[in-house]
């Protein structure tokens, strides 16, 4: 058959956000993993849409790897950025990690994509997608396609919707 173009993103957030179940939840059923851990440094991923396939850098968000980031930066064609609505406490750190990856002069003049997951939308407490895009100040990013998205990474919700927005960015 045809060829899917080859994609390379970007998995990106603070520990705990649920970038691994996200990413694990876009793989077909037979290739999912069954329990998640914190993931140690980084892990390459796959998963498929429609007209693409997708490698994925999921980095590990803990502070002591965050570090390992930067050296994928130049690789990679899109972002995928999570962030725990639940955990309001850390919305600052969160901010200050996207501020410094929209600094890095590996992403700052380019016109990658940036696909944001408020996710845990499914906790009592959680922050609406339009409060986390406030305090994360993403109106301010003039120079790249980007789009919020709230989602529920354990039953799987807002995922698909996220996808097909970045799907379209890169066709
Ligand atoms: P690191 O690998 O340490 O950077 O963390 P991560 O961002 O990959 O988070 P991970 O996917 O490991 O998820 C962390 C915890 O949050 C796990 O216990 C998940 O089950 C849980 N979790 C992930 N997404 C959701 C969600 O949408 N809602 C709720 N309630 N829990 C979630
Ligand atoms: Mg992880």
């Amino acid at each position: 058959g045809l060829k899917k173009k080859e994609v390379n993103v970007l998995c990106l957030g603070l520990d705990n956000s649920g970038k691994t179940t996200i990413i694990n939840q876009l793989k077909p059923s037979n290739a999912q993993a069954q329990d998640i851990v914190p993931t140690i440094g980084f892990s390459i991923e796959k998963f498929k849409t429609s007209s693409l396939s997708f490698t994925v850098f999921d980095m590990s968000g803990q502070g002591r790897y965050r570090n390992l980031w930067e050296h994928y930066y130049k690789e990679g064609q899109a972002i995928i950025f999570v962030i725990d609505s639940g955990d309001k406490l850390r919305m600052v750190v969160a901010k200050e990690e996207l501020d410094t990856l929209l600094n890095h002069p590996d992403i700052k003049h380019r016109r990658i994509p940036i696909l944001f997951f408020a996710n845990k939308m499914d906790l009592r407490d959680a922050l609406s997608a339009v409060k986390v895009s406030q305090l994360l100040c993403l109106e301010n990013i003039k120079d790249k396609p980007w789009h919020i998205c709230a989602s529920d990474a354990v039953k799987g919700e807002g995922l698909q919707e996220g996808v097909d927005w970045l799907q379209d960015q890169i066709r």
